[in-house]
Formats: structure tokens, C-alpha cells, sequence
């Protein structure tokens, strides 16, 4: 387990709890009586069938559920249309002016779209992706910054059951291409730039560069975001193959109305980084999917009319999808989406856009709340940030310090901290505080959501006090399959224990029952909150043609949790240099995008290995981590590891 044992001591000393504090509760929470725990229990198909009731079907289903495993169906021969849902329901009544999306961009330009505007607008482009050709089925690379027409073309996807493939605009050309190719997607939907930290991300000619190697695309559809901003964007349009967006928005004629979909059929592909080098399709359907996305943003977040939402995820995220577009939008609330970087045009702007906005429910990451701390409490504290009422968190366990900090000094001590765990293949939150009910401590997630079972399980598949996590009942979010890959599915996730579900997380219970996640247990990093499987950057090494072996671990890093070391062995002839070591990161970001840059290369001539040639990881982590190095008996050559050690100490 990649947890020191000793660390995690420490964090369940943690003995500081926190009732719902009394002003949350005196607002009325949706929740606030611990009784939905058993009533989901005594009967948890009949409970999911009650949410699913919330939502608009075109068809009720004549089956809740049907598993079996790891094959799964809910609401069997159920009809919907997700979009219909997120957008087309509320046009009834006062939701029909409400803001649906209120956005900023980097540069401070906004914009406000109501439900009509988000129907509207989301509708006429369902049209042009049909006049373009895209039929139900048809998959569509999404690569755009966080702008509306994210959103739009989420939902306009949605809309004629086109499955859609969001690539997070971070991602290098490659990467873009390897999606695009598994998926075989036939449109690509981008922009002419984005905006980051004042400067411009070329996504565009990113594309360019991209589809020059994906013979599946047929239509590339460019915003224009830079217009009018950046005056000199010269994208070239290939003509035949590039249309803008305003171009075909304007020349369509109206929209077209929601295709009614199977609750099990696809809603999207996201990518997402495994053990291999090669990131995995996660696959989720329709009416499961909307269902819990639904349930757990309006109970976990309490989202109310009034309310003012802002989750920082990017949509090329799956937090982005559950819970800045589908979640928040199927419930009706008013979304809060930002394009930039937090420290643009200094770092007060998360803390400046709260209190232009009155941001009432605030959700981002345990690395965002650790940079804003290292930055100081004097910068929110110079804004009025007393209208949010409820903060959450997600993507990587939370150290108690960041969340007593992110308590006091964003929450003013008054705002509940709903501490999520979840994944991209579990689609929705799965252990979490319910805010009006669960008294919380700094570092846990708590317990399972209603209707959702989770243990900690041994290699046996014994119950444990610490060991791995395991869901162990089937929920309607869970990822159905990995697209075109069902043997890597049913490997990865179902074959470690008999019908239970293996998330790949270690983690402990306390006194309480409250289950404290401790991070991966498999060659999964993560890096500021995001997934980065260590084959992935050891392939972009290697395909380097210096590089004759390369090795990568997690390394703690105060403010991203884990940073990437990489461990490298160079050709014969090849000297090694600070030069070489900074073009080789160079290649790791061409090859997958700056998320993955190595924070530290070291180079040796040989890695250790175990007498059967397998890399010694685990004593890798060690010596990058600067701890003493354990039993090396089983080296084929201990020498290496002195001389590694040697080494990093000479580097560091
Ligand atoms: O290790 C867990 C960690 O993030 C992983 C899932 O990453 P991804 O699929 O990219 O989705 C991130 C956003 C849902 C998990 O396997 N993780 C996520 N949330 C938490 C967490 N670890 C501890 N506490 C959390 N709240």
C-alpha cells in the first residue's frame, strides 16, 4: 500500500469532530434526520427507483435493476433524454428566466445564459451536429476550455444521443489523438484559443495537429474565443474539414427536440489513466447515471433555487461532468463556471468571484485549498465571502490542516465540509458527509451516501479494519463497461473479489465507522488531483530515443500531494545532463501534457530490479521520498541502490 502506515496513525488521532453547525440546519437542509441511511437500506432498489421518479421519463422502466455481475442494468426499458432533463424541464414556470450558467472568462468578459438561453442555444446546436452528419451512437470529441459552449456541446450531444468524449484542454496533441482514435470519433469540437494565466493555449492548432493522425474525423467546429480579445489568432481553416461555430449556429435553421434514449444507453466516454500505458474509456449510460448525479448534488450539496453553485472542476473531468454540468443542471440551480486560472490576474480572484457572484455552495480540490493556503489568509479575507454556506472537496484525500484551514478561514466556521470520494468510473460521489446529518472530522469522507454499500475488504476478502476499499453492492452511476475493452473491465474492476467492485484505493475505518481514504494502491499517481498512471509518463520516456528504461513514482509534494519522479537509464554513450534532463520532461509534456511533467529525473545506470527482472517500486518511492532504504536482499544487485540513493542525494 502506498500509505506509510505510521502517517495514517497520525491523521486518526484526529480528534476534532464537527456538528452541522446550527446556521446550515437553521436554513432548512434537504436532509436533516438520519433515518434516509436506514430507509435506503431497508429496501435500497425501492430508494433509487424514488430518485429516479424525481427525473422525466418518456417510458417508465419495468426493472429496477438487473445485475449480473459485473454486467449491470438499471431501470430497465426506461426512456429519457438527459439533456431533456438538464434543460428542456425547466422551461416550465420561473425556471425559464432563471440563470442556468453564469460565467466569467479569464479576462473578465461574462456572460449569463437562462434556461431559455441554454435551451435555445443547446438545441440549434443538437441541429448542426445533425446536419453535419452525427447520428445517435456517433461519438464526439469535445476539447474546448471551460467556456458555455462546453456545456453546450455536452448537452446538444446529449440531446440526440450522441455520445460524447470531453479531452481536457491540458492534454497535448497526442493525447487528444489517442481518444479521438480509440473512440473513433467523427467531430472534434474546439476553439480557436483558451485563456490561461494571460496567455493563450493554442487548442486549435493542438487539433491541427492531432487529426493529421485520426482518420475518423470528419468536422472540426472551432469557437471563437480568442475574437475580439486576442486580436491576431490566425487559426487556418482547412476548408472541407473546419467550420466555426458561429458560422453554423448562425445559418441553422431552429432546433430539434430531445431523442428519446434507453436508460442504458451511452451518455459518454471519459479517458482516464490505469495501470497501463494506455488511459481507459470509462463508459456510463443514461438513466442510472442521471439518477445518482441528481441524488447526490441536491442531498450532498443542498442545492436550493436560491442558490448560488461553483464547483472549479474543468469539464474535461468527470467532477466537471457530474457536477458542474449534469448534476447542478438536472437539479435546476444556477451554475457558476470560471474559464482561468485561480492566480490570474493575481491570487485573490477565486476569493473576488465568490463575492461578485455570491457564491453560495463552493466545491474544488484538496491542492487548490493548499495553494490558497500557502499563499495566505490576508487575500479572501479582503473579500465578503459570508453568502457561501456549504464547502466541498474532492479528488484526493485531504490533509486535517487544509481542512481546518479551509474551515476557518473560507467557511468564517459556520459552512459544513462535505469531504467527497468518488471516480470517474463510479460517475457519482459515493462517500460523503450528508451536510444537515453527518458530523464531520478533518481527513474523512465519512460514510457511504444512502443506498450505497462500502467495506474494507483483505486480499481474501475479509472484512477488515484497514486494508482496501470495496463497493459492494451494485449503484446506478457505476461505470457499465471500458469502451471496446470489456476483458480490461472486468480485470481491473471485478477480479480481485467476487462480485464486488475494486476502486484501487486503500483505506481505514475508525471508531466511528468512518472510512479514511489513504490513496491508490496501484501504479496510479496523483498529481494535483488528477490520475496519472505511472506506464503512462515511463512509455513517454522511453519513446525518447536516449532513454533505454525508465521508472516512475509518486513523490509528496506540500501542495499537489503527490509530484512525479522519474528514475531513468540512458543508452550507452549517453551522458547524462541537467540539459537532458530537462528535454526529456520537455517530451513527457509533447507526449501527454504539462499535468504529467516529471518533477524530478534522476538519472542511474541501473534500476532495481528483483531476481525476476520486475522494478523495485516500492524501494524506488522510497529513496525518492529521502527515507531509508529497506531490505534489499532480494535485489539482483543491492549495489544500484546505494549508488540511486547516492545520487538523490547528490540531486536534491
Ligand atoms: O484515489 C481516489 C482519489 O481520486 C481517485 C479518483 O480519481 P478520478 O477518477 O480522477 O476522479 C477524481 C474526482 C472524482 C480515487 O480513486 N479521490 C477522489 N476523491 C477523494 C479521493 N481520495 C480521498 N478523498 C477523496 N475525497
Amino acid at each position: 500500500m502506498s500509505t506509510e502506515p505510521s502517517a495514517l496513525d497520525d491523521l486518526l488521532q484526529e480528534g476534532r469532530r464537527f456538528p452541522v453547525p446550527e446556521a446550515f440546519l437553521e436554513g432548512a437542509p434537504h436532509v436533516s434526520d438520519a433515518s434516509v441511511y436506514a430507509e435506503a437500506e431497508s429496501d435500497f432498489e425501492a430508494y433509487w427507483e424514488g430518485w429516479a421518479e424525481e427525473l422525466d421519463w418518456y417510458e417508465r422502466w419495468d426493472q429496477v435493476l438487473d445485475w449480473q455481475p459485473p454486467r449491470v442494468k438499471w431501470f430497465v426499458g426506461g426512456k429519457l433524454n438527459v439533456c431533456h432533463n438538464c434543460v428542456d424541464r425547466h422551461l416550465k414556470g420561473s425556471r425559464r428566466n432563471k440563470a442556468a450558467l453564469i460565467w466569467e472568462g479569464e479576462p473578465g468578459d461574462v456572460r449569463v445564459l437562462t434556461y431559455h438561453d441554454l435551451h435555445r442555444l443547446v438545441a440549434k446546436f443538437a441541429n448542426v451536429l445533425k446536419q453535419l452528419g452525427v447520428e445517435k451512437g456517433d461519438r464526439v470529441a469535445i476539447y474546448l476550455p471551460m467556456i458555455p459552449e462546453a456545456a453546450i456541446a455536452m448537452l446538444a450531444c446529449a440531446r440526440i444521443g450522441a455520445v460524447h468524449s470531453v479531452v481536457f484542454g491540458g492534454f497535448s496533441p497526442d493525447s487528444l489523438a489517442d481518444r479521438i482514435n480509440d473512440a473513433e470519433a467523427k467531430v472534434v469540437i474546439t476553439a480557436d484559443v483558451g485563456h490561461r494565466r494571460g496567455g493563450l493555449v493554442p487548442l486549435k492548432s493542438n487539433v491541427d495537429r492531432a487529426v493529421v493522425n485520426t482518420p475518423s474525423i470528419e468536422h472540426v467546429i472551432v469557437v471563437a474565443r480568442g475574437a475580439g480579445i486576442a486580436e491576431d489568432v490566425d487559426v487556418g481553416m482547412q476548408a472541407g474539414r473546419d467550420q466555426w461555430y458561429h458560422d453554423l449556429m448562425r445559418d441553422v435553421r431552429g432546433g430539434v427536440p430531445c431523442e428519446p434514449m434507453d436508460a442504458e444507453d451511452l451518455l459518454y466516454i471519459l479517458y482516464t489513466s490505469g495501470t497501463t500505458g494506455k488511459p481507459k474509456g470509462v463508459v456510463h449510460t443514461t438513466g442510472g447515471y442521471l439518477t445518482q448525479v441528481y441524488a447526490t448534488t441536491k442531498w450532498v450539496f443542498d442545492l436550493k433555487e436560491e442558490d448560488r453553485y461553483w464547483c472549479t472542476a474543468d469539464v474535461g473531468w468527470v467532477t466537471g461532468h457530474s457536477y458542474v454540468v449534469y448534476g447542478p443542471l438536472a437539479n435546476g440551480a444556477t451554475v457558476f463556471m470560471y474559464e482561468g486560472a485561480p492566480d490570474w490576474p493575481d491570487r485573490s480572484r477565486l476569493w473576488q468571484l465568490c463575492e461578485k457572484y455570491g457564491i453560495t455552495v463552493f466545491y474544488t480540490a484538496p491542492t487548490a485549498i493548499r495553494a490558497f493556503m500557502r499563499w495566505g489568509e490576508a487575500l479572501p479575507k479582503q473579500h465578503n465571502l459570508s453568502d457561501l454556506r456549504l464547502l466541498g472537496t474532492v479528488g484526493e484525500p485531504i490533509n486535517p490542516e487544509a481542512w481546518m484551514w479551509y474551515h476557518r478561514v473560507i467557511g468564517g466556521e459556520r459552512c459544513p465540509i462535505v469531504d467527497t470520494w468518488w471516480q470517474t468510473e463510479t460517475g457519482a460521489i459515493m462517500i460523503t458527509p450528508v451536510p444537515g446529518v453527518t458530523e464531520t472530522k478533518p481527513g474523512t469522507a465519512t460514510r457511504p451516501f444512502p443506498g450505497i454499500q462500502a467495506q474494507i475488504l483483505n486480499d481474501d476478502g475479509d472484512e477488515v479494519r484497514a486494508g482496501y476499499l470495496a463497493i459492494t453492492r451494485p449503484w446506478p452511476s457505476m461505470l457499465r463497461t471500458v469502451w471496446r475493452d470489456e476483458e480490461r473491465y472486468r480485470q481491473t474492476y471485478w477480479s480481485k473479489w467476487k462480485d464486488v467492485y475494486f476502486p484501487g484505493d486503500g483505506a481505514k475505518l475508525d471508531e466511528d465507522d468512518h472510512f479514511w481514504i489513504l490513496g491508490r494502491v496501484d501504479d496510479v499517481l496523483n498529481v494535483a488531483g488528477h490520475r496519472i498512471g505511472t506506464m503512462e509518463v515511463e512509455s513517454a520516456l522511453v519513446d525518447d530515443k536516449r532513454v533505454a528504461e525508465a521508472a516512475v513514482v509518486g513523490k509528496s509534494h506540500e501542495i499537489k500531494g503527490q509530484a512525479i519522479a522519474a528514475f531513468v537509464t540512458l543508452k550507452e554513450g549517453i551522458d547524462s545532463s541537467d540539459q537532458v534532463a530537462s528535454e526529456l520532461k520537455a517530451h513527457v509534456v509533447e507526449k501527454i501534457g504539462a499535468i504529467a511533467r516529471p518533477e524530478a529525473i534522476i538519472f542511474t545506470a541501473d534500476l532495481p530490479k528483483t531476481r525476476s527482472g520486475k522494478i523495485m517500486r516500492r524501494l524506488l518511492k522510497d529513496i525518492a521520498e529521502g527515507r531509508a532504504v529497506g531490505d534489499t536482499t532480494t535485489l539482483a544487485d543491492p549495489e544500484v541502490v546505494r549508488k540511486l540513493k547516492d545520487r538523490y542525494e547528490d540531486e536534491e
